[in-house]
């Protein structure tokens, strides 16, 4: 199989791409905002050096070694029990399971591109009542803006790794980013910029609680891409030679940078013109379109802007969520690019249009089990126990089942002494940590 190659930059900004998406720019700032700032964010920072970035490596090793989907990669790598470990390759259809959400998501999205050129609310609660009646009785809005995700993700799809998504990073991607430092520049000028640094960095250990930790370790994970095969399937594409270090510590370099800045700047909006930082989910949404009314016309630039930057995160992030079962797919089954990116793309544009009703009056009550809604349940599972899940098989993976020596090969070189710290905290720390974390999340600890 003749698989189409990343230029190096392709790769680290179509794996920066996944990694920097709706989590850094409109969960971040929120979960930081709820557990009180900045012994979260400290948390999460530890997290993302010591857990995420080794896990990084290994992802990153595991696709460069197998080249392949991911089933196939696990099933050619392991040297005995083949068909066990081949199981380890189906962490791709939890990315699959988030897009059901996620495009939903980037659907509102595209919605407030729009209305936000020509309408701000002027208060937080008119803001939370357009935000709610989008939600909760709007199904034609938000159907039409998830077909057109839908169709676009589809369509680079369709189009493979180099025409497809290494264009699609090329161009977005660093939009994104000159959008976020215009933003953050000015926000650097603003008196509160000071409160918001602040908030994120002075940390408040009383907000701390084990409930906190593990959620800033869970965030980790989602924003970091880990543990569902796109950062693998990806890899599968690097340059012959690659150095998997690097490019490990770019994306994560990345993802980091870009949560703060985003952070940094909602919150000293939020504190210049508007209601301070807990919001929840609305954060975004809510808080901050009230926030940039009060800027006069600069917010509705402002507001189109950073939607379209968010929207930009968004969509490189989903066609990494959809590529690691349209290879495998391809790889498997024969099947064409063309056909491949169409099927899942309408799995998951189907399902999401039940978890989109699951929100909507009427349809609720039915799409409801337990406490939590279709589109809740969608995201609990795929967060809760899918990802860690895939983590913890993939550190597994790499530190106990492939030969130590292929490991070496293709890691220490650019590791040196440290190969064996990593080495370790593979085999035995990060697994440890992922199984509290994951019991903890499904409510047993
Ligand atoms: N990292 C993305 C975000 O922060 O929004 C979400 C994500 C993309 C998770 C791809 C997992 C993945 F495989």
């Amino acid at each position: 199989m003749k698989i189409a190659r990343f230029s190096r930059i392709g790769f680290i900004l179509a794996a920066a791409g996944s990694a920097v998406g709706l989590g850094n720019i409109w969960k971040f700032p929120y979960v930081t905002g709820e557990y009180g700032g900045g012994a979260f964010v400290l948390i999460y920072l530890i997290t993302v050096i010591l857990i995420g970035f080794s896990i990084m490596i290994a992802e990153m090793l595991i696709g460069y070694l197998g080249r392949r989907d991911g089933v196939t990669s696990f099933e050619e790598l392991a040297p005995r029990n083949k068909n066990l470990w081949k199981l380890g390759g189906f962490q791709g259809l939890a990315g699959l399971f988030i897009m059901i959400f996620y495009s939903v998501v980037i659907g509102w999205i595209f919605h407030y591109v729009v209305t936000s050129l020509t309408h701000l609310p002027a208060t937080v609660a008119e803001a939370e009542a357009t935000f709610n009646t989008m939600l909760n009785s709007d199904v034609w809005t938000q159907l039409f803006y998830h077909t057109i995700a839908f169709i676009w993700i589809t369509y680079v799809l369709t189009k493979g790794i180099k025409g497809g998504i290494e264009k699609l990073n090329m161009i977005l991607m660093p939009t994104l980013m000159i959008i976020l430092l215009g933003m953050f520049a000015y926000a650097v000028s603003l008196d509160t910029f000071s409160q918001a640094v602040s908030f994120m960095f002075t940390p408040d250990w009383s907000k701390i609680d084990s409930d906190a930790f593990v959620v800033a370790v869970g965030h980790a994970f989602f924003t970091l891409s880990l543990g569902m095969g796109a950062i693998m399937t990806y890899s599968a594409s690097m340059e012959k030679g690659s150095n998997l270090v690097t490019n490990a510590f770019w994306v994560v370099f990345l993802d980091t940078t870009i949560a703060i800045i985003a952070g940094l700047m909602l919150f000293t909006f939020l504190y210049q013109y508007g209601a301070g930082p807990a919001k929840g989910p609305g954060l975004v949404f809510i808080s901050l379109p009230a926030a940039f009314y009060e800027m006069g016309i600069i917010g509705n630039i402002f507001a189109v802007l950073f939607f379209i930057a968010l929207a930009f995160a968004g969509l490189t992030s989903s066609v990494s969520l959809v590529e690691p079962m349209v290879q495998y797919f391809i790889d498997r089954f024969n099947f064409t690019r063309l056909k491949a990116a169409i099927s899942m793309g309408l799995f998951f544009y189907l399902i999401g249009i039940i978890a989109l009703l699951s929100n909507i009056d009427g349809y609720k009550e039915a799409l409801t089990w337990g406490d939590k809604n279709f589109f809740d349940w969608v995201d609990y599972i795929t967060a809760a126990i899918m990802l860690p899940l895939g983590g913890l098989v993939m550190a597994i993976f790499v530190g106990f089942v492939i030969e130590k020596s292929r490991v070496e090969a293709a890691v220490k070189p650019h590791l040196g002494f440290a190969f064996e710290i990593w080495y370790f905290s593979l085999r035995y720390i990060t697994p440890i940590a992922m199984f509290i974390v994951m019991l903890s999340l499904m409510g047993v600890l």
